[in-house]
């Protein structure tokens, strides 16, 4: 089954072109993250202006590099919630075009959904690799700059929330950081990449809230305010470093914490799946690694690119909705800000 995907739902634009939920034949993404590099965050209004003008050639680069046509696929997914309005309404608007001129049914998806899905994604070129693909039951770790999750997977359309944030999502918590520590957006890279030099070990942020399965990340936030206050001018700057690795370590090892202990409850599941922006982590995937015991695998997506906002994670998402609902494709929709999955 071939799927057209759109993901437009913060500062991206993403086609792709996706066989039964894993074979990814195309995926370009334009972002505008570039003009929000100031300002510290994405102003809505200039990020919906700019998916405007990128959509139409991204869903005919996706084509082209398919090499494949419209006619040539059984559906089409789109991100429809939750995400900024204007920038759904972009996706949602085209979609739904594309759907009624091709004649093909519209499946809308949740983007969390589509994250949760990324990491059955594999390029073209791999497809014949003799790796497993990812099973169920599974813990899956959702964590990006709008949400922070910790799911019990039993299917793609069936799972349980175990735990969410209670205040800030983790790649929020790496964008204010950034911001406090003088780092361009999104903070999550550059965070790791001035943690590269850094000694981890240098600060003590404290640990938030030691039992349970919820995040909380507010207050991480307010402690790196409150050591950069009591810094000298100089060693703000000379140690960001260390500040940016302390930083890193501790929402790292607070996402960590949380894992292996969900898995130690849940032993049924030997599979650990991180997914969205901050899976790009080097720190966390090493520590999960280091951390979860053997015999369970750390499941991240194959590509860095499917870990952060892309089409290709919507059109498996939108895939595995028609095997298990095949209600959900030409259901009524809306674009909506907010929604739980
Ligand atoms: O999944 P995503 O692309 O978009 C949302 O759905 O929000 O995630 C973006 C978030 C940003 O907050 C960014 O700082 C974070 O993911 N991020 C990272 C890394 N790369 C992106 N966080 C930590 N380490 C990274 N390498
Ligand atoms: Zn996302």
């Amino acid at each position: 089954m071939r799927i057209f995907g759109i993901e437009t739902s913060c500062d991206e634009t993403s086609a792709a072109v996706v066989d039964d939920g894993t074979t990814v034949l195309s995926c370009p993404i334009a972002t505008s993250r570039d003009a929000f590099a100031r300002s510290g965050g994405v102003i809505p209004e200039d990020a919906a202006r700019k998916q405007v003008e990128a959509m139409l050639p991204i869903v005919t680069e996706a084509l082209k590099t398919a090499g494949c046509t419209l006619d040539d696929m059984d559906a089409i997914a789109v991100t429809h919630c939750p995400g900024l309005l204007g920038s759904l309404l972009v996706g949602t608007t085209t979609a739904r075009v594309l759907s009624w001129s091709a004649g093909k049914p519209l499946i809308p998806v949740h983007h969390t959904l589509g994250h949760l899905d990324s990491v059955w994604l594999r390029d073209s070129a791999d497809a014949g690799a003799a790796d497993e693909r990812p099973s169920l039951p599974c813990l899956t770790l959702s964590v990006s700059g709008g949400h922070s999750d910790l799911w019990l997977r039993e299917s793609h359309t069936r799972g349980r929330l175990l735990g969410t944030t209670l205040d800030d999502a983790a790649g929020e918590a790496f964008d204010k950081g950034a911001m406090l520590l003088g780092l361009p957006y999104p903070g999550g890279p550059s965070i790791a990449k001035a943690a590269d030099s850094g000694n981890e070990q240098a600060f003590r942020f404290p640990a938030p809230m030691p039992g349970g399965h919820d995040f909380s990340f507010s207050g991480l936030k307010t402690a790196l305010k409150y050591v950069l206050r009591d810094l000298p001018d100089a060693e703000r700057t000379a140690r960001r470093s260390d500040l940016a690795a302390s930083y890193q370590f501790a929402i790292c090892r607070h996402l960590a914490d949380r894992v292996v202990r969900a898995q130690a409850e849940h032993p049924a599941c030997k599979e650990v799946h991180v997914v969205g922006g901050v899976s790009a982590n080097a720190r966390l995937r090493l520590l999960l690694r280091e951390k979860l015991p053997s015999g369970v695998s750390l499941r991240t997506p194959s590509k860095i690119l499917y870990c952060t906002d892309n089409a290709a994670m919507i059109a498996a998402a939108g895939y595995f909705l028609t095997q298990e609902k095949p209600e959900t494709a030409n259901a009524e929709f809306q674009a909506m800000a907010t929604a739980k999955l």
